[in-house]
């Protein structure tokens, strides 16, 4: 989708990453980390400085106090730590339950790991876990159940009931969960990320898993991290010793500083739903229809007052005769399923969300 937008000039809501520039005191930051000697290899599980400063941000934000020493492993980006995680705890006859849509990373490594995906569907319109359909999914095999709050890209965020079902349905079993929370920091309207960190007994059999790149809006750098109990750790560094090894020195020891500062962090919430609420006005204004985004910086839309064509033509037709690229959702599900339903970003200028919003205009309904 992004080069056929780049083919047509088209504005480009499809991709999930920012247009903007990042804060100019952390490019300082990890300068200055380059320039202090931060250069060579660092430990493998990560740089000591950041491991404390993640810690110290989770027990703030969750209450739960990873030991930096034995429970925080520093990556190449979240999408390493879900590979590494995967790697490390399922195997051939092993199955991993999976909710779609979902991040197109998850089912590729499972395959990987040898192991079976258990793809289940995400409920609409809210693309909430039904708890009654994952409790009949669970099998002797199950080894992991992957979950995504906020979601990408059903946009949805895990309630605290939700998270006490999920305790419920996997209490007295051995499986593992793991939360990828990439987009913690965009839950809107008032509402507190339920992470899974701040459940104790979920977090004792859970791997939580975080992105500088999504955090700080600096997608390329590739720097996250995953949380664990020792145990599970362990398995996790064994395969992460020999994939990446270890992660860009002066980025952590850069992140590391930049973290002492937690409005940096605190801000974003209101940034988002600013950028959020400019692009829900703007495509209110057109035929499509817009659904409730709860979290991430994701915003879906129905396009049924418009045609009935597949996602994939529609969003395609999109790019081409209006000039806006989005992504299908049927992109997300193993099988194609489709509602009919595409995604935008809003992680993106005021400008451009102005640009896609003008070309939008142009819309009829059938
Ligand atoms: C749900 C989800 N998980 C993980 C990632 C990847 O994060 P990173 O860039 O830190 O690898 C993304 C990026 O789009 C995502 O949407």
């Amino acid at each position: 989708m992004s080069a056929l937008a780049a083919e047509h000039g088209a504005v480009n809501l499809g991709q999930g990453f920012p247009d903007y520039a990042i804060d100019p005191a952390l490019i300082d930051l990890v300068t200055a980390a380059m320039r202090a000697g931060h250069n060579q290899y660092p430990l493998s599980a990560g740089v000591m400085a950041l491991r404390e400063a993640i810690a110290a941000k989770v027990s703030r934000l969750y209450g739960h106090a990873y030991d930096p020493e034995r429970e925080v492993t520093v990556t190449t980006g979240a999408t390493q730590a879900i590979y590494t995680t995967i790697q490390a705890l399922a195997h051939p006859g092993d199955e991993v339950i999976l909710f779609e849509p979902a991040y197109d990373s998850y089912i590729p490594s499972i395959r990987l790991a040898g192991a079976a995906p258990v793809p289940l569907p995400l409920t609409l319109p809210e693309y909430r876990i039904d708890f009654a359909a994952l409790a009949q999914a669970i099998t002797p095999r199950t080894r992991v159940i992957m979950l995504n709050t906020p979601n990408n890209p059903g946009t949805s965020v895990l309630s605290g009931a939700d998270r006490d079902a999920l305790a419920a349905v996997t209490r007295d079993t051995p499986i593992i969960v793991m939360s990828d929370e990439v987009y913690e920091h965009m839950v809107f309207d008032g509402a507190a990320h339920m992470s899974l960190a701040g459940h104790p007994e979920l977090a004792a059999r859970s791997v939580v898993i975080g992105s500088f790149g999504k955090t700080f809006h600096a997608t390329g750098w590739k720097v996250g991290y995953a949380l664990a109990p020792p145990e599970i750790t362990a398995e996790i560094r064994r395969v992460h010793q020999f994939t990446v090894f270890t992660v860009n020195s002066a980025v952590q020891h850069g992140l590391a500083a930049f973290l002492s500062d937690p409005s940096r962090y605190e801000a974003l919430p209101t940034f988002f739903a600013q950028k959020r609420a400019l692009l829900r006005e703007l495509v209110a204004a057109t035929p499509l229809t817009l659904l409730p985004s709860a979290g991430s910086y994701f915003q879906l839309a129905r396009y049924d007052r418009i045609s009935d064509e597949p996602a994939a033509a529609f969003a395609q037709r999109l790019v081409r005769e209006v000039g806006v690229a989005t992504i299908p959702l049927s992109a997300f599900y193993h099988d194609s399923t489709d509602h009919r339903v595409i995604r935008f970003c809003f992680a993106k200028r005021d400008e451009t969300l102005l640009a896609a919003g003008e070309r939008l205009a142009r819309l009829r309904a059938a």
